[in-house]
């Protein structure tokens, strides 16, 4: 499974990149309105950063005038992915864009007949927002495995299930156990999943053994014992 960031925080983005986990990023008009930067500078400088799949979502809701904002986003640079609402509209505009060859999202997928229908219009990814279907005492889990089980009765349908909406490290080993293609994770998730207690703990207790070495500096160590050679 494949690692996207959650976020339109060009901070986050470099630290999680250095990591050397990530392959791309979604955003939302939430995400990017929480910035308060111009928006087309903002996927820009993201997807250069970033050399993968950028998110970028329309705004209009009708057809026309998605396909009108997608086309216009497509050419800001060519790792940018339309992103369309779970609408009628934006199944036709998911449909239009993708016959030009304009990678798609379709987002706010919360049932897996959504998800059949986005993947029969043609759509790169969808977007099951697993943590927003928790919230309603419905199971985010099921509706990823009921995906992957949908999109592999239908070998036609070549779209990837992007597992959106993660709140908790579990959410994302259940994303990947359930054979989601791609997990986006906001910043916060990334860093509570490589955290463990015991983790700290053994690295702290290791720091102070090797207090106890009278010889520890491990550089110069090297250096002599190469020199000794
Ligand atoms: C996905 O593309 C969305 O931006 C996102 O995962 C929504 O998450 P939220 O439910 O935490 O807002």
């Amino acid at each position: 499974m494949q690692l996207f960031i959650d976020t339109a925080n060009l901070d986050e983005i470099r630290e999680v990149h250095s990591w050397g986990i990530l392959s791309g990023v979604t955003t939302n008009p939430s995400l990017i309105a929480k910035e308060g930067r111009d928006f087309i500078e903002v996927i820009h400088e993201i997807a250069t950063l970033v050399q993968g799949p950028v998110s970028a979502e329309v705004v209009a809701q009708d057809t026309e005038g998605m396909v009108k904002e997608g086309r216009l986003l497509a050419q800001v640079h060519e790792h940018v992915v339309v992103k369309v609402p779970m609408i009628k509209a934006g199944l036709a505009a998911c449909h239009i864009l993708s016959s030009e060859g304009i990678k798609v999202n379709v987002t706010l997928c919360f049932q897996a007949s959504q998800a059949l229908l986005a993947g029969l219009a043609g759509a790169t990814y969808i977007s099951p927002f697993i943590g927003r279907v928790d919230d309603i005492s419905w199971d985010g889990n099921d509706l990823i495995q009921q995906i992957v089980e949908v999109y592999a009765q239908s070998p036609h349908i070549n779209t990837q299930v992007l597992a959106a909406s993660l709140r908790h490290p579990q959410h994302l080993v259940q994303s990947a156990l359930a054979g989601a293609d791609v997990a986006t994770v906001p910043y916060k998730v990334l860093a509570a999943s490589l955290k463990h207690p015991l983790t700290d703990i053994g690295n702290e207790r290791f720091l102070q053994d090797w207090e106890t070495v009278p010889d520890r500096d491990v550089s110069t160590l090297v250096k002599r014992w190469l020199a000794d050679r």
